[in-house]
């Protein structure tokens, strides 16, 4: 038995995790998943119960689970609050108070979708590469940071700090990811202007040295978002710094067709995790039924696979979605000209139908 929190947060988030559930559902009543579901709030939808983007009530919750599957947060409606009260908050929140330092988003290319991304199909068709982030240090955390006023004039101020225990522990996860999958690893960094890179290199060296098997390499993060366009098979694991990995997270996911698609997962020492979609909450599209939920019914397969030993029930899950885009159908954002656009809900219930 296995408890998980669900949070589906805002906008999109609450529709998607929607079709998540009703995937786990299925599971749950014909499969044994064993999976007992708590409820919480985080966000901005959490503010607006609570005033705060992460409630007390969900830390606890967070606490006491085995497994975390969040929707996304954030929205128009919000950005005007105090840096501390927005729902962005709430999530840089769980991740550190979690210590999730681990953040694996891969970026696969699904045979079926070859020509929904914006790529030529040679470029991109076989896409396979996994970026490991470090996501609880780094510029996003680091101190002192502020805006102040300072000579007559409003000044800015964040610092990009990385201890050496702080890259070591994300360098034996990026390792070991290598060494299960085609044993390419590179690193990148901006060692030729930042001191922050020059000691990330270094210890990423030095931690290398225990994986003789993988090959390293390093790259510039200029470099990095060139090449991932150009030529984005040269890579099997990237890993990098959180803030570089924000960055090039986005471009990898484009480069599969759409970021509807692409699952994640954040992992602390203990192999905990919370699963998530890599998109946000696309406000835009809120409430319409037209957003695209494989990427978190993919994020509950991730977290079948990564945290609770469920793999032949992960596999069901990526069969079924496999499935459903074999029988063609696609929502707007995978959708080709001639394909049938079908909506949020109907793409749940198709794989829910499909793990049958
Ligand atoms: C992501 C998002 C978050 C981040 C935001 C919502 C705080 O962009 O998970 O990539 O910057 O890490
Ligand atoms: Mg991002």
């Amino acid at each position: 038995m296995s408890k998980v929190l669900i949070l589906p947060g805002d906008g999109i988030g609450q529709e998607i995790i929607i079709q998540a559930l009703k995937v786990i559902d299925h599971l749950n009543a014909n499969d044994d998943l064993g999976m007992e579901l708590t409820h919480g709030l985080v966000g901005g939808s959490a503010y607006n119960e609570t005033k705060s983007p992460l409630p007390p009530a969900t830390l606890k919750a967070a606490h006491e689970c085995d497994s975390i599957l969040l929707g996304a947060v954030g929205g128009y409606q919000w950005e005007g609050l105090p840096r501390d009260l927005r729902p962005e908050r709430g999530l840089l929140g769980l991740r550190a108070e979690m210590d999730l330092f681990a953040n694996l988003r891969p970026a696969i290319l699904y045979p079926q979708l070859a020509t929904a991304s914006t790529l030529k199909k040679e470029v991109v068709s076989g896409l396979d590469l996994m970026i490991v982030r470090e996501l609880v240090a780094g510029i996003y955390f680091g101190q002192p940071r502020g805006i102040e006023e300072r000579m007559g004039e409003r000044y800015g101020f964040n610092t990009a700090t990385y201890t050496e225990s702080e890259i070591k522990r994300i360098a034996h996860s990026a390792f070991k990811i290598a060494q299960k999958r085609n044993k390419r690893l590179c690193s990148v960094d901006k060692a030729n202007v930042l001191e922050v890179c020059e000691l990330w290199r270094e210890v990423i060296i030095e931690v290398g040295k225990d994986y003789p098997d993988v090959v390293l390499s390093h790259m510039y993060v200029d470099n990095a978002a060139m090449q991932l366009v150009k030529a984005p098979k040269q890579f099997d694991v990237i890993v990098t710094s959180n803030l570089f990995g924000d960055v090039l997270s986005d471009c990898a996911a484009m480069l599969t067709g759409s970021i509807g698609m692409l699952p994640s997962a954040s992992l602390n020492k203990d192999g905990f995790g919370m699963y998530e979609p890599i998109h946000g909450s696309a406000p835009d599209i809120a409430g319409k039924d037209i957003a695209n939920p494989l990427a978190s019914i993919l994020s509950v397969s991730m977290m079948l696979r990564y945290s609770l030993n469920q793999t032949p029930l992960a596999n069901k899950i990526d069969l079924a979605v496999n499935r459903v885009l074999d029988q063609g159908w696609r929502t707007q954002d995978i959708a080709n000209p001639d394909d049938s656009i079908i909506g949020t809900n109907q793409m749940g219930d198709l794989v829910v139908a499909a793990l049958q």
